[in-house]
Parts: structure tokens; sequence; C-alpha cells
């Protein structure tokens, strides 16, 4: 590369938004207060993307996993994903973005998946951004809800099982049309995937930080991009 070239963006950013629980803990507060906190750090995140030119932007809201917290922090966050997006449609019309979720939404509070599909629905035709909900997500059971789909059309005799390649897999994941992240952020400090994008995020550039969620904005995103500017990519190869 030569010297004076930009350094690249990342098309894709995937995040972990990991530490609401201890963000609070440290300020004697409850563990919502920290996951209230931590939707600013969405808010923000979600414009730095944008002015950075950032075109996919994921982010792990709630895991299959996460199901077994206790009822009020689970009650908590379904109101609060709630009041996020009444609060911010708006602003995902006024710079064209498309919000998409991925998991198994069925999983859902009602009232919830209703918002979300309406919001869907409302923004499906802009390309300007996309910001990518993970909730009641994990990669193992996103793998497992492909291979049945595939399986069900091998069944039904529409696809043949030596006809099954990768392309095959990535295509039948909840969004098939979404390029890999190239970069993965995870706040907080742990080194796991935590069944994150598992399929996905093979050849992604990984960034840890020990700053908590709540506490990630605006230049910890332009860190994390700055960082994925210095890597070389070689996908396997020699150079
Ligand atoms: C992990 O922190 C965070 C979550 C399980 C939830 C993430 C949710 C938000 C950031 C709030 C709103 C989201 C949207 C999209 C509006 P943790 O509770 O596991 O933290 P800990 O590891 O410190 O306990």
């Amino acid at each position: 590369m030569n010297e004076a070239a930009t350094p690249p963006v990342p098309r894709h950013i995937a995040i972990i938004m990991d530490g609401n629980g201890r963000w609070a803990q440290q300020r004697g507060w409850p563990r919502i207060k920290g996951h209230e906190a931590g939707a600013d750090s969405v808010r923000a995140v979600v414009r730095a993307c944008r002015d950075a030119g950032v075109e996919y932007l994921t982010l792990y809201a709630f895991s299959v996993e996460n199901w077994v917290r206790p009822r009020d922090e689970i009650g908590g966050l379904m109101r609060l994903l709630q009041y996020f997006l009444e609060r911010n449609e708006d602003e995902l019309h006024e710079h064209e973005i498309r919000l998409r979720v991925i998991g198994r939404l069925k999983d859902l509070p009602a009232p919830v998946r209703q918002r979300l599909r309406k919001v869907e629905k409302a923004t499906q035709a802009y390309t300007r951004g996309n910001l990518i909900l993970a909730l009641s997500y994990g990669g193992r059971t996103e793998l497992v809800d492909a291979t049945r789909k595939i399986a069900a059309k091998v069944e039904a005799g529409k696809l043949k099982a030596k006809s099954v390649t990768e392309e095959t897999i990535s295509a039948h994941l909840y969004a098939p049309d979404v390029p890999d992240p190239d970069l993965m952020v995870r706040t907080s400090g742990e080194m796991r995937l935590s069944n994150f994008l598992l399929w996905q995020l093979s050849y992604a550039e990984l960034y840890v930080t020990d700053v908590l969620w709540p506490d990630f904005r605006e230049a910890d995103l332009q860190a994390a991009i700055n960082a994925y500017g210095q890597r070389h990519r070689r996908y396997g190869a020699v150079s």
C-alpha cells in the first residue's frame, strides 16, 4: 500500500456490546441502568458508522442464552428495545437507514416483534446504511435453522445433497444478502465469540477493547476502525 493511501474502512462492523451490567454495578445501580446507558451508545455508534462510511452495522442485542437472565432484567430489556424503536424510527427515516433483525423472532414478546416488523417494513427500501439487530440470536441456532431449510429442500427433491456448497449455507442464513463482517468489535475485554455470527465471522478481523459498552462512543469506534486500517488481511494466502 502506498504511504499516502487512505486506510480502508470496514464495510460491515459487528459488535458484541458487553459490560452493561458491570458498568451499572460499579455505580451501585441496577443492571437495567447499564442497558439504558448502552442504548445511548447504540445511538452514538449508529451515527458514527454513518459518518465513517460503514454500510452495515450488526449489534448483538440479545442472545438465545440471555433468556435465562432474571425475569425483570429480560422485561426491562424488552421495554427498552420497544422504547428505542419508538424514539429512533424518525432518525432511521431521516438518514435512510434500513433496520433488519436476525434471530428467532418468534421468541420475542408480541408487541416487540410487531414493532420490529413494522420498522423493518417501513425502512426496507433504504440503501444508505443498514442497522442489523441480533435478537434471540445464536450462531449455532442460525446454522440449525439453515440446515433445516436445506434439508427440507433435499427431502422435497428440490436440491441434491451433493450440490450443497458453502454458498448454499450462506444463502440460507437469516440475512443472506448481507456481506460477512470485516471487523468484529467486542467491548469489556472478554476474548470470546459467545456464539455470535459463527459462520460469517470466519475471516473477520477481531478487535477487543476494555471499554465497557455504555462508555463506548464515537472516538472508541474510530479507534477500532483505525486499528482495522492497520491490519493486513490475507484470507489464508501468503504475502
Ligand atoms: C451485555 O452486557 C449486553 C446485553 C445482554 C444487552 C445489550 C443491550 C443494549 C445495549 C440495550 C439496548 C439495545 C438496543 C439495540 C436498543 P451484560 O449485561 O452481559 O454486561 P456484564 O457482562 O457486565 O454483566
